[in-house]
């Protein structure tokens, strides 16, 4: 029977050294971190992870602005508002929520948002820093799967990791870094042969599809190590994430469940990045 892994409660502790470090910052340098948020058109579950942002945000100390455009939201005025989000010194790190609408061009505006304030670690330069293994922010989801099996105290070098999905967000920044900890790395996608085969070699299997009960347990290498990514809806319309958890359950060593996973450490990361781009403005980098 597999242990869970209580993404809530590692998050709240996590969030609990946040807080005492912005009480720290502010009240010896004056700066307190600022997030703000974008989020364009008005897609109900978009609106619902900004709204859990900006709560966040609140909860530790932190200031925080979202921004809410319309639907039919210009490039031009979407890059203006980066422009003065980038100049503003209240705000130390930038977030538009994706996908943003289709007449959008999602990169480019990815590549507007200063590297110094990509929060969630998406502008090329960003990426190109993880891949080399120096950089400022890690990727929110990535880095808080990394927390997961950190506070499992599982080890991850030399150890077989098999990722599925191959997302920029997601696949594969989680790939680099399970291989900056020495994991032998598989990313695994819709075009995979075999995929239960390759799955089966891993110690440590993450999850990326966005599909329910997509991992069955004959994917699963008894006492493996799964971490769901996925934030499906099954067939009652309930929350579930893209491990068959029942099944999967009985076979896993250690399993996250889905909600109080990975979802909680995904906004903790955040946080995490926005609290180290404040610290590095009151250093004056
Ligand atoms: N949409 C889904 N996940 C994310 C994320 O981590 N960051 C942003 N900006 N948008 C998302």
């Amino acid at each position: 029977m597999a242990q869970m892994i209580d993404g809530k409660k590692i998050a709240a502790e996590i969030r609990e050294q946040i807080a005492a470090d912005t009480k720290k910052l502010v009240e010896e340098t004056g700066v307190r971190p600022g997030l703000a948020v974008v989020i364009v058109g008005d897609d109900p579950a978009s609106h619902v992870y900004v709204r859990n942002k900006k709560k966040a945000c609140e909860q530790v100390g932190f200031y925080s602005e979202e921004h809410a455009l319309p639907e039919q939201t210009t490039q031009q005025e979407l890059m203006a508002l980066l422009d003065r989000l980038n100049q503003d010194p209240k705000i130390h790190g930038i977030l538009v929520q994706l996908p943003l609408p289709r007449h959008l061009d999602e990169q480019a505006v990815i590549e507007r948002i200063s590297p110094k304030k990509d929060v969630d670690a998406f502008h090329a330069m960003n990426v190109g820093k993880i891949m080399i293994g120096n950089f400022d922010f890690l990727p929110c989801t990535p880095a808080g799967v990394m927390e997961l099996i950190h506070a499992a105290g599982v080890s991850v070098s030399g150890k077989e990791c098999v990722v599925i999905g191959r997302s920029n967000i997601v696949g594969k920044p989680m790939a680099m870094l399970l291989l900056h900890e020495n994991g032998t790395v598989t990313i695994c996608h819709s075009r995979t042969q075999h995929l239960p085969e390759v799955t089966r070699r891993a110690d440590i299997l993450v999850s990326a599809v966005g599909r329910a009960k997509f991992v069955t347990a004959d994917m699963v290498k008894p006492g493996a190590v799964v971490i769901d990514v996925g934030m499906n809806r099954d067939e009652n319309g309930k929350l579930c994430g893209d491990v068959d958890f029942a099944a999967v359950e009985p076979v896993a060593s250690y399993l996250t469940p889905v909600p109080g996973g990975v979802g909680p450490m995904t906004i903790t990361m955040l946080l995490k990045n926005t609290l180290t781009s404040a610290q590095k403005t009151a250093q004056g980098k």
